[in-house]
């Protein structure tokens, strides 16, 4: 029986008044643990549901902190798909056999960035979607303030900007993880640290969310942000005064994740969701979302506001040392001990 043919059993039992005749209604359901924006999260699940007839239960977090749940919730998983968020988490959660190995009949249709992980993750995830770090700054505030355009990575922890800069909790953050990580690569170990004890001295707030920076730049509640470029780029089609800015030094950027969570309860319908999301029809529903990612199949259409990946200098970020359990462990506890710890 398919689940439109027992959903409409389940409601002839219901209006007859026997629901304890009916049996459990697993097959129907599916727990999605989203990490891109709500505004995004909100359209996928819509959508799945018409094509599928699935009903979906969806909680946005960020990507550390789903990375977090579903290690806490292993000896009984609630989570059955992680779609969204940056790549290290979902790596470190393949390593550590949080998540199922699934090769999708889709892969064919991927970009290389996106099969590639999927390899280093012996196929427990897949890329879906690609951006590339950065910050925003706020011109409107910047002009009446008088202060000088900011350009590098170096201008952050310019005096000036005491108290101007707003950044995610590495912890929660896949966004600013990314940040740790790319500064550590472009920098050195004990030069990115040095860095980012100086940056603390600016920062006037490290939030939860990584994109969260980026609507305080649009608000001019920060002059600053820290966050993927395209998460700027919103504010921007929103009509902010925002300019978007990638570091002279260079930039890290993320491949945006999509895992099946081990033990999942609706495991087939995981996979269902997880094929969909593959489609180019799925990905293109960032675009109405106003996001501008660089979607992972080849036949997806990218947004022409996207920020364009071959323009940016990127630096040739090592997934597979800093998504591994060991390296993002290692540096989350040395930036909660020499930075996070630091008065304000
Ligand atoms: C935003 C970005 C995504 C990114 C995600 C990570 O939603 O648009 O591209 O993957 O942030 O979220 P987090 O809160 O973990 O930094």
């Amino acid at each position: 029986m398919n689940n439109l043919a027992l959903r409409s059993l389940a409601l002839a039992i219901a209006a007859a008044g026997s629901w304890s005749a009916l049996p459990a209604f697993a097959d129907g359901e599916l727990v999605v643990y989203c990490n891109v924006q709500e505004e995004w999260c909100r359209p996928m699940v819509n959508a799945f549901e018409k094509a599928s007839g699935i009903k979906v239960l969806m909680t946005r977090k960020s990507s550390g902190e789903t990375y977090a749940q579903i290690k806490a919730e292993a000896a009984n998983p609630r989570g059955d798909i992680w779609w969204g968020g940056t790549g290290d988490p979902h790596l470190q959660a393949a390593e550590e056999g949080l998540t199922e190995v699934y090769k999708s009949p889709k892969l064919a249709e991927l970009q290389p960035w996106a099969v590639h992980i999927a390899e280093t993750a012996k196929y427990r995830m897949v890329g879906i979607y690609s951006g590339a770090l950065g910050y925003s700054y706020n011109t409107a505030d910047l002009a009446k303030r008088k202060l000088g355009e900011p350009k590098c990575w170096a201008d952050l922890i310019k005096p000036e900007f005491k108290g101007e800069v707003q950044v995610a909790n590495p912890n929660s953050s896949g966004t600013s993880y990314t940040m740790l990580a790319t500064l550590v690569q472009i920098m050195g170990e004990e030069k990115a640290f040095d860095y980012m004890k100086a940056l603390h001295k600016n920062v006037n707030q490290y939030t939860k969310s990584g994109a969260a920076p980026a609507r305080a730049v649009a608000t001019g509640e920060s002059l600053i942000g820290i966050t993927f470029q395209h998460d700027a780029v919103t504010q921007v089609v929103g009509g902010a005064p925002v300019k978007v800015v990638s570091p002279c030094e260079g930039t890290g950027y993320e491949i945006g994740g999509m895992s099946i969570i081990k033990g999942a309860k609706n495991l087939e319908n995981a996979k269902k969701w997880y094929d969909w999301a593959l489609t180019p029809e799925a990905q293109g529903i960032a675009v109405g979302a106003k996001a501008y990612q660089v979607p992972s199949n080849k036949s997806a259409p990218t947004p022409p506001q996207a920020p364009k990946l071959g323009e940016i200098k990127l630096i040739n970020y090592d997934f597979a040392k800093y998504g591994s359990s060991a390296e993002r462990t290692r540096l989350l506890a040395r930036w909660d001990k020499e930075v996070g710890a630091l008065p304000k």
